[in-house]
């Protein structure tokens, strides 16, 4: 439609009508029977606010958005139909791996590519748009969302934030892309003590070098829409806060698109205090810019008396209704309110076997090789080892983790499926030995039915049948493979866990198995970084595999058997123990450093009882065979900060292994002297290499001083004369290291 024209259809509607466009209902209110009342109800709203509201979330299938939304403009009255929007995370039928894995791939290229399969998907099942990418940084695995983040490190994280909207994005005008709504603004991320829904407090420098970057990648990249966090930043729900909406988003950095809020969370600050009612909410809300109250009653109940009584502006209301047609129409659902959307084109589009192919490919890239001692792995499918697969994820196909909210176990690969593809069935044995967790009190305190916690736990007989089952494929196999981990409802939202080891009864198993003096390689399925402290010894090779997506039993058998050599490596760092938390590698040096300071022995920065340093660091993950490196060189040591001046750094790499390898190349600086002290080492670049046995590669960074500035008080970036050293190598601990310096 003309922009005339919506500017007259905007004119033409009541303050009733406009309203109703910031308005987000769940699907349940959509239903034509008389069940729907019952949500309506719950909420506290009218049957009108329904009938004109603007959009749906969570509900996809083309029949389905086709059935709501012919019976929205039957009972709407007008002629606005309604937009589509659901969490597509990490896939939409075709599942990746969790973001977290993602991340673990460090190529944004690949994931661009997958993120524009997912949009084709969820296009053609009647989705318009993807409450995703969650960019949220995180440094506390207690927190269960680190599962939808791609990690610990802005740079990262903003190069995946980029590759997520871009691939999201790319055929928007052809019809089969998804409109990216980036999350959660801002900070969320930075829940204390990993406590989920709890505050965010950060100073000034950290919220804008560290927390900020991925979300203003992801708006550099195009982003249409931006979610607000569920928490308080620095006292202040993200939700009112007209700094973070209207400075910040609005008029730093130019934001003109769609703000809708997290669930409910307009009504939530009444719970935050922030609030006196649902009124006063409202009106705090859309006066700080969030145009749409996503599950709340506050706009469908408060902004009319508002309007009416001079509290409010309609003219504010125009601006947030404004941005909402402009989206409808930028979606051509005006001339095609199904967005394109036909049961056909949905059965052709998704799960297809080339879709399948780039998600086996994502996955396999996702895989961490943690531990591989004395070259166990890769196994080798002709040699006639009987292989004793063992665990709760041995035959499994809960791989996907809880925010693939539209995947389908049924889709999903096995590890045991993966196995078969390379083992003749006389090599392979397999046994559940015991269930995911038999923690009961667990399960009932997250809320789990009794009639699901039968589905979980299993009866003690059957508990005892599958562990000797186990103990008996042991004893006659040559290696044994141990697919563990935590259960799906462990991680994600809500998901938050003080005590981050594997669950007991597995460890108990895994104790025995030991006790056999049988080689055994550790699968770990999880949605966050584990402490594995205690049961790394207990294996000779470690998998991390995290939720491994629709393909990842192919994906692990592929690494496992040879066929792929694993390139993984950490985007966030595991602990060795939870008492350290929250651990990340771009920390502060401190005044009193452990091994570098004037103070010796007690008086300086460590604990009594742990070491500082974590188990994995980020960016470690180990290849098959080996690879040296060499000297890191630099065309020049100094850099002028004025003009367009640039150093190359590089850096050779020799396959010093017999197997083909990718090795990902690592650049980390670290600032000597800052009017805000820097980090002891900051991600400022990688370069994937791909190299040939006996081959030497060079990997090279161009350093540019904008990537040397850092956040000041005010927020902003800057760069200050002074000597940096610069690290190079395979993570971020096993370094080379040089400096130059920058000049005026
Ligand atoms: C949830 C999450 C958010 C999600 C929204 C809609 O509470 O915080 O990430 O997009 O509700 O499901």
């Amino acid at each position: 439609m003309e922009q005339e024209k919506l500017h007259d259809l905007l004119q033409s509607l009541t303050l009733q009508e406009k309203i109703g466009q910031l308005i987000q209902l769940s699907g349940e209110f959509f239903d034509a029977t008389d069940i729907s009342l019952g949500p309506q109800r719950k909420l506290g709203i009218t049957q009108e606010a329904v009938d004109l509201a603007g959009s749906v979330l969570n509900v996809a299938g083309a029949k389905e958005v086709k059935r709501i939304q012919d019976i929205h403009l039957r009972q709407g009255g007008h002629p606005i139909p309604l937009l589509f929007m659901a969490d597509v995370i990490y896939g939409y039928k075709t599942v990746y791996p969790i973001p977290l894995g993602i991340g673990a791939t460090w190529d944004p290229a690949l994931v661009e590519r997958a993120y524009t399969n997912t949009a084709d998907e969820a296009r053609a099942s009647g989705l318009q748009i993807s409450f995703a990418p969650m960019v949220d940084l995180v440094r506390d695995p207690r927190w269960g969302r680190v599962l939808e983040s791609t990690g610990e490190d802005p740079y990262l994280n903003s190069r995946f934030a980029t590759a997520m909207v871009k691939g999201f994005q790319k055929n928007l005008a052809a019809g089969s892309g998804l409109v990216s709504c980036v999350k959660h603004f801002a900070a969320y991320g930075a829940a204390e003590a990993g406590r989920e829904y709890n505050p965010a407090d950060l100073s000034t420098p950290t919220l804008f070098q560290d927390y900020l970057p991925s979300y203003k990648a992801a708006i550099d990249a195009g982003v249409k829409m931006v979610m607000t966090s569920l928490t308080t930043l620095n006292g202040v729900p993200a939700t009112a806060d007209k700094w973070l909406l209207q400075d910040i988003l609005r008029k730093r950095w130019g934001v003109d698109g769609v703000i809708i809020s997290d669930y409910a969370s307009v009504y939530e600050l009444i719970k935050h205090g922030f609030a006196q009612d649902s009124t006063d909410a409202a009106a705090k809300a859309l006066t700080a810019g969030v145009d749409i109250d996503m599950k709340s009653p506050c706009y469908a109940n408060g902004l009319q008396p508002l309007v009416e009584n001079g509290h409010l502006s309609e003219a504010k209301i125009d601006d947030a209704v404004w941005r909402v047609l402009t989206l409808k129409n930028e979606l051509g659902l005006f001339e095609h309110p199904y967005g394109g959307a036909t049961e056909e084109r949905e059965h052709a589009q998704t799960l297809t076997p080339e879709k399948r192919s780039l998600a086996r490919d994502l996955s396999r890239k996702a895989l961490v090789l943690l531990k591989n001692n004395e070259n166990l792995l890769p196994l080798n499918p002709h040699s006639n080892q009987r292989v004793a697969l063992i665990g709760p994820y041995a035959d499994e196909q809960e791989l996907l983790g809880l925010w693939a909210v539209h995947g389908e176990r049924k889709d999903t690969v096995t590890i045991k499926a993966g196995f078969s593809e390379y083992l003749p069935a006389q090599q392979l044995q397999t046994a559940k030995g015991t269930d995911i967790i038999r923690d009961r009190a667990m399960l009932e305190k997250m809320g789990v039915s009794a009639e699901q916690i039968g589905h979980i736990i299993s009866g003690s007989n059957t508990e005892q049948s599958n562990h000797d089952q186990a103990l008996a494929i042991a004893k006659n196999a040559d290696i044994i493979v141990f697919a563990a981990g935590e259960h799906t409802l462990q991680s994600g939202e809500a998901g938050s866990r003080t005590r981050l080891r594997l669950p007991d009864n597995q460890r108990q198993l895994l104790a025995e198995l030991r006790k056999l003096n049988k080689p055994i390689v550790l699968i770990v399925i999880s949605g966050r970084p584990l402490v594995l402290t205690d049961v790394q010894d207990q294996a000779d090779a470690i998998l991390q595999a995290w939720f491994p997506g629709t393909e990842g039993g192919h994906a692990i058998a592929d690494v496992i058997f040879g066929r792929y050599n694993p390139t993984g490596r950490l985007s966030m760092t595991f602990p060795y123990d939870e008492g350290q938390l929250p651990l990340y590698y771009n920390h502060l040096s401190t005044g009193r450093p452990e091994n570098h300071s004037q103070h010796s022995g007690r008086f300086v920065s460590r604990y009594i009882d742990n070491p500082n340093k974590p188990l994995y660091p980020f960016g470690y993950g180990l290849s098959y065979g080996s690879v040296q490196y060499g000297e890191l060189k630099l065309d020049s040591d100094t850099l002028a900060a004025a003009g367009r001046d640039e150093l190359t750094a590089a850096i050779s790499v020799t396959n010093t292994g017999a197997v083909p390898r990718e090795e990902t190349v690592q650049f980390y600086i670290h600032d000597q002297v800052a009017s805000i002290v820097q980090p002891v080492k900051r991600l400022i670049g990688f370069q994937k290499v791909p190299i040939q046995p006996g081959e030497t590669k060079t990997a090279a960074l161009t350093i540019t001083p904008d990537m040397l500035s850092f956040a000041n008080r005010d927020g902003e970036f800057i760069t200050e004369p002074g000597m940096f050293d610069l690290f190079a190598g395979p993570n971020s601990q096993d370094v080379h290291q040089t400096s130059f310096s920058l000049t005026e």
